[in-house]
């Protein structure tokens, strides 16, 4: 407290600027009034002082990688998610409507939402979509889009159709839809091989761009999760959502595996 006095008398301020002064007992403080700063305007003074902020990896640049979770939510996507939230890690849930239809679905897909990662449309019972009839194709899209959005505001942009069979009815669904379909680069084969070292193995084979199939319906995926976020982690990846991956770059109805950088 005395040094604090002497520095601001050499410095020439008044007694107790800039010092967490401890006021005596019993003296009734009035709390500072609250700066009203309307949020547009704080964003507007945050992007002037550092011009990058929001901070959006460039993945045309940065080492990005998307994981991608299918087939859930299910009773292991709690713990992957508290996985992800501890490494500061995105992903991709393309969740399958029955699934968020059933007990604690919702309050999962809720969880993905709030936690920064994104939802895309898995069907709603995961048929292979190829040879549907148009109804029933429209119906496995649009019933989960639907149910999705009804429960967390969000309007999906990004689908996978079930063990990626495509044709151009899907194509033209999903065109219908806003939907970009999402398909993979590397497969670790998680649902076959129910082992985490192997699993985090084949995941880590990644190049910047990648698109990685997993399915968090399965324990031991989830934990082969931390192996890979910190192996890749170490080989400087960013771990981001498809959507970040691609940035404005995704169109409805088109097919995706990797990004491809120029
Ligand atoms: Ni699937």
């Amino acid at each position: 407290m005395r040094a604090c006095v002497v520095l601001l008398a050499l410095l020439a301020l008044p007694a107790g600027a800039g010092c967490d002064a401890v006021p005596p007992a019993g003296q009734i403080v009035p709390a500072p009034p609250s700066p009203v700063v309307a949020p547009e305007a704080l964003v507007k003074r945050l992007e002037a002082m550092q011009p990058a902020w929001p901070r959006e990896p460039d993945c045309g640049q940065a080492k990005c990688v998307a994981l991608t979770f299918d087939d859930g939510p299910g009773d292991h996507t709690g713990k992957l998610l508290d996985m992800l939230r501890e490494k500061g890690a995105k992903a991709t849930f393309f969740v399958v409507g029955q699934m968020v239809a059933a007990a604690h679905g919702a309050a999962t897909v809720r969880r993905i939402v709030a936690e920064g990662h994104e939802l895309g449309n898995h069907s709603w019972s995961h048929p292979m979509l190829t040879g549907l009839s148009g109804q029933r194709l429209a119906y496995e899209i649009g019933h989960t889009g639907d149910l999705v959005r009804r429960l967390t505001g969000v309007r999906m942009r990004v689908m996978r159709p079930p063990y990626g069979a495509t044709d151009r009815a899907v194509a033209e669904q999903t065109r219908r839809r806003g939907l970009a379909q999402i398909l993979w680069n590397v497969d670790t084969f998680d649902w076959r091989d129910r082992v985490p070292a192997l699993v985090a193995k084949r995941g880590a084979q990644v190049r910047p761009g990648s698109i990685v199939l997993m399915h968090d319906i399965h324990p031991t995926t989830v934990k082969a999760v931390p192996r890979l976020l910190d192996t890749l982690g170490h080989r400087g990846y960013s771990f981001v959502t498809v959507t970040e991956l691609y940035g404005d770059r995704l169109r409805p109805g088109r097919r995706y595996e990797q990004l491809r950088r120029r």
